[in-house]
């Protein structure tokens, strides 16, 4: 498949002659032209004649490419103020023998490819903002964003990974959205871009799908902030962006509150889940207790099944303190939070509780979670919600409580936060 892209565009190309060669994924080939006068083919750093060692390069690659792109790794300013520097006659070099010599071995394949090089003019030596390949115009930018979409790609980044890279992509998706209309040829390669509406580090992204209503929503963005606020020691402090795994808490606590029976949860920390809920359905004026069963000073690791021994050290190494006094502080404003400090299951008969709406389990294992379960089964009020914050992460936790289910004749269902859900059915 040839696109007649032309490879005349590229009249003056970059400040060197360093080839990087990425199999980004299995439609694309990006060639860089870089900083280096290498070639570097691969990982076989080696001086490279152009249409042997470069058809070399591009076999290599061949097996999983569907399409070329030639980009630039960053806007090129250096160099081309020099007239007479090494730099202007490597890049004429480029400009007339190596991206001429891509395109030819791009041809021989029926590779169509996409050059994305920034166009210099050479008459007063300064750089144009950007390249028109065919009527499409590429900005640097979106050279830079090409590169950067791909790579975010490839290293399954997030465009909240950072502000540049998140500008940089959707710049590069409106780009390659451009040329997919534009060509009949890359229509069936490049892929339409789709914009993700959640992005999350809680290991999801959700594209095309309305999350405003949660996310712009005042209510919930007070909860979720309350809850971050807790002084928690759990990856980032100022945002942990568990916004979807809040929201399921917020509901869930919602759902419950007109139900029969107190709120109750084992795992609490500094009281994330729980006081994101407490703002959210405003907890002080529903007439419950609210539970709160945690050793708060980390897991009880003798309680750890043999595969789940190391991830609890390493919880307790990573994130666990004596945090007994802030949550102390941090439910202060709620009469009727009752933290109850001591290991489950043991703790739990330790205060009355008769009937339970709502009950979260994120203890990180699975024993005193299915202790809990056991201990509480008969005390949820039919239509009260189980949460399971770890249900889809430990093997061990997850067996056990699809165990429970079974025996009790219902299942859990599993959620993309991680997060699993109960409701106790009405028998
Ligand atoms: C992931 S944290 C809970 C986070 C909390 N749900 C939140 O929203 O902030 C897990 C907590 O479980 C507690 N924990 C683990 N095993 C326990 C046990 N057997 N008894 C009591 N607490 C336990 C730990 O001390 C830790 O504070």
């Amino acid at each position: 498949m040839t696109c007649g892209l032309p490879g005349a565009v590229i009249r003056h190309v970059a400040e060197s002659a360093h080839f990087t060669l990425h199999t980004i994924r299995p439609s694309a080939i990006i060639i860089q032209v870089g900083i280096n006068n290498l070639f570097v083919p691969l990982d076989d750093p080696q001086w490279l004649t152009l249409d042997e060692d470069l058809g070399r390069l591009f076999d290599a690659a061949m097996a999983h490419a569907g399409i070329v792109i030639v980009t630039t790794p960053f806007p090129i300013e250096k160099g081309f103020d020099e007239p007479d520097s090494s730099v202007l006659l490597r890049a004429q070099w480029l400009a007339e023998e190596v991206v001429p010599a891509i395109f030819r071995q791009a041809a021989t394949r029926s590779l169509p490819i996409i050059d994305l090089f920034r166009e210099f003019s050479t008459d007063d030596g300064t750089a144009k903002p950007g390249t028109t390949v065919d009527g499409i115009h590429f900005s640097a930018e979106a050279t830079v964003g090409v590169r950067a979409l791909y790579e975010a790609r490839l290293l399954n980044l997030s465009r909240s990974s950072t502000g540049d890279l998140g500008a940089a992509i959707d710049l590069a998706c409106a780009q390659l959205d451009a040329a997919r209309n534009d060509f009949d040829c890359l229509r069936a390669i490049l892929p339409q871009s789709r914009k993700a509406t959640y992005e999350s580090s809680d290991g999801f992204t959700v594209w095309e799908r309305a999350t405003d209503p949660f996310l712009e929503d005042p209510k919930f963005k007070r909860a979720y902030a309350k809850g971050n606020a807790t002084g928690h020691r759990f990856g980032d402090p100022k945002n942990l962006h568990i916004e979807w795994r809040v929201l399921v808490g917020c509901w869930a606590a919602y759902h419950c509150r007109l139900i029969e029976g107190d709120f109750v949860e084992c795992g609490v920390n500094t009281g994330i889940l729980a006081n994101a809920i407490e703002e959210y359905i405003d907890f002080n004026n529903i007439s419950k207790d609210f539970f709160l069963f945690d050793t708060f000073n980390g897991i009880p690791v003798e309680q750890a099944a043999p595969g789940e021994i190391e991830h609890a050290q390493s919880m307790n190494d990573a994130f666990y303190w004596d945090c007994f006094d802030i949550a102390q502080k941090n439910f202060s404003h709620m009469p009727r939070a009752r933290l109850v400090r001591g290991v489950v299951p043991e703790s739990l008969s330790t205060v009355q509780i008769d009937k339970v709406a709502f009950l979260s389990l994120d203890m990180n294992i699975a024993a005193p979670e299915l202790a809990a379960l056991e201990y509480f089964w008969d005390r949820l009020t039919p239509s009260a919600i189980v949460l399971f914050d770890d249900y889809a992460y430990g093997a061990v936790q997850r067996e056990e409580m699809n165990r429970f289910a079974i025996s009790k004749n219902t299942s859990i269902l599993p959620l993309p936060t991680g997060q699993g859900l109960l409701i106790k059915p009405f028998i």
